[in-house]
């Protein structure tokens, strides 16, 4: 029982609010249980012998206890609230902070679809059943068996009625939960159906209009949505037959009750005040055997999704920071990979095979080769966004593996493959602090901005280097997003006030391919007067981008095979002159 165990977990740390909730509801209870009683009691010995007196002073206390009952119940229900809300935002935090250090394994275990709706949607469900255990069923055993005891109090006999209702609202409750539950579960697919679908379709909508795919497209929404509509209706169905049956048979055992308690009356073993506090009662009985029937159906909806909760809590991190982690010395620093072999999860054949680089402050290494031949690969190992599974990687002589991840990847700035910008402003991008303006050093933005050549565009700019970037960076070109994101790491490469240098190394992952030759190229020339003397790699496509580098290690579905510089490459490496040949063809060719 996951569900138990998560709420559990969270409560005990909640004590004080937790006990509150259950004393209040149970004076509710008790409270409810005593008012008919009393009414009972007004009509037998007030109403009847014509005793106004007492109507007056038992009407007093009723109203007294009326007012106690609303108390009760609205600190109950504000309390449980707060501390279900509470749970879901703790567990939603607890979610997305575990969901954050995942390494791209982990997360690629998962998918992100599956991580959204669990840090969402499953957990409003497990908030939903505590909240509901909080107001029912707390309240409905003690209503139950509280309403049982009370009735046989106002006749013992009639209370054999019971033993034949019960039962039978019991039976119609269970059979319709049965046929209810798996119908709830398949509309939860369902629904994951249609937002899958309409992630896809948002998404991918100049896609699906340049393709002409929106008869398709609609025709899969269509069967989805009606899918959904079908489940749905049944579900309706079931919910519209359970509420009048019920009533069906509440209001048959009323009848059976009015009846028998009509000769007992008449012989003398019962009041009438009793009858209408032994109404009461029935009622109180079945509600609560209605509630509870309800708790039974949500609980094993709660429990999947704690389960699915639990499940991403359980991970433990592939890419984690060492119990004692070494520090980094101050730079700038050599990175090196060191005969490094990487095999992703699950694949058969190894993506990299002794892969030797190095690093150097002041120099530019590149790395040239097909695509799929695992260039981004190696970038991902330097960050440890995935360890290597052989050999070794090390920045200033110390394993990576013995530092604090976070420490190793401030001392570098990379450029991803796609360029990725958040929302906010261009200062907010550049400078990588959220709150935007107030963080950023505008000086420093804009020579980091001159230095990846996007000061020509956002200088033009209404608000210059505080306008606002959409989600994604929608609003702004393929080639001016990509030098937004290239201006993003430079920026952590200038000297800040005092002078130091943030990183040591400075990574493209084939970040030129959306720049056009001449801005690829000056972006190159001014590069090294912005950054210094830190190490530079370069990862690219177009052998124009990487000639003028010091050392040019080509890469050959996971192997190095050749290193040297241009003219030497041209000379002894086959591959590198392939690469060379066909792009000079295609350039003659124009
Ligand atoms: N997370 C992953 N899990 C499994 N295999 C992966 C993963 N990422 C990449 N690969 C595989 O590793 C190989 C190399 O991928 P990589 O992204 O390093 O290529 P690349 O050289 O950067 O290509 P491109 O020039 O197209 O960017 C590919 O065959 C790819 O299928
Ligand atoms: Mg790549």
């Amino acid at each position: 029982m996951t569900l138990l165990h998560i709420g559990w977990d969270f409560l005990k740390r909640k004590k004080g609010a937790f006990g509150a909730i259950i004393a209040l509801q149970t004076l509710h209870v008790l409270l409810s249980l005593i008012m008919p009683a009393i009414n009972a009691r007004i009509i037998d010995d007030g109403i009847l012998p014509e005793n106004v007196p007492l109507i007056w002073r038992l009407g007093g206390v009723m109203l007294g206890i009326a007012i106690l009952q609303i108390l009760a119940m609205v600190g109950a229900i504000y309390l449980g609230a707060k501390t279900a809300m509470e749970l879901g935002r703790e567990l939603r935090a607890r979610t997305f902070r575990q969901v954050q250090s995942f390494s791209a394994t982990d997360q690629h275990k998962f998918g992100a679809p599956t991580l959204i709706t669990r840090t969402t949607n499953d957990v409003t469900q497990v908030q939903m059943v505590i909240l509901l255990t909080f107001t029912v069923m707390i309240m409905a055993p003690l209503m139950g068996f509280g309403g049982v005891f009370m009735a046989i109090q106002q006749n013992a006999r009639l209370s054999l009625l019971l033993i034949v209702v019960v039962p039978l609202l019991g039976a119609l409750i269970f059979f319709v939960i049965r046929a209810l539950a798996p119908r709830y579960q398949i509309q939860q697919k369902r629904i994951d159906r249609i937002n899958t679908l309409l992630r896809e379709q948002l998404t991918g909508i100049r896609v699906i209009r340049a393709f002409v795919r929106q008869d398709t497209e609609r025709e899969k929404f269509d069967k989805a949505n009606k899918n959904l509509r079908d489940i749905w209706l049944q579900i309706g169905f079931l919910w519209a037959f359970m509420m009048p049956a019920a009533n069906l048979i509440i209001g048959i055992a009323s009848a059976a009750v009015v009846w028998f308690a009509g000769h007992l009356i008449e012989a003398g073993d019962m009041q009438v005040g009793a009858l209408t506090a032994y109404i009461t009662y029935l009622m109180m009985i079945m509600m609560a055997v209605m509630m509870s029937g309800m708790m039974v159906m949500m609980f094993p909806r709660g429990d999947v999704s704690a389960k699915r909760l639990q499940e991403i809590h359980d991970v433990d991190p592939s890419v984690k920071a060492p119990a004692s982690p070494k520090s980094l010395p101050s730079g700038p620093i050599t990175f090196e990979l060191d005969g490094a072999c990487l095999q992703y999860p699950g694949a058969e054949e190894p993506v990299l095979s002794d892969i030797n680089m190095t690093f150097t402050p002041g120099k530019v290494t590149a790395l040239i080769g097909s695509t799929g031949s695992g260039k981004s690969s190696i970038i991902r190992l330097l960050p440890r966004i995935i360890d290597a599974t052989g050999g070794e990687v090390r920045a200033g002589g110390i394993p990576v593996t013995e530092l604090d991840p976070k420490e190793l990847r401030s001392r570098m700035a990379l450029v991803p493959q796609t360029a990725f910008l958040f929302s906010g402003t261009i200062a907010s991008n550049v400078a990588g602090s959220p709150s935007s303006e107030a963080a950023a050093d505008p000086e420093r933005v804009k020579r980091a901005l001159e230095a990846a050549q996007a000061w020509e565009f956002v200088d033009k700019l209404e608000k210059g280097i505080d306008a606002e970037v959409e989600s994604g960076g929608k609003n702004f070109s393929g080639g001016q997003r990509q030098r937004i994101t290239i201006a993003r790491a430079i920026y952590r490469c200038l000297p800040d006030e005092s002078g130091v240098r943030q990183a040591d190394l400075l990574i493209f992952d084939d970040s030129f391919s959306a720049l056009d030759f001449i801005t690829d190229a000056r972006l190159r020339a001014g590069l090294r007067s912005f950054v210094g003397d830190i190490a530079v790699f370069i990862v690219a496509q177009r052998i124009s981008t990487i000639r003028e580098a010091d050392e040019i290690h080509v890469l050959d579905a996971g192997h190095v095979v050749g290193r040297g510089r241009h003219e030497d490459l041209m000379e002894t490496c086959e591959t590198y002159q392939e690469i060379v040949s066909s792009q000079l063809s295609a350039q003659e060719a124009r």
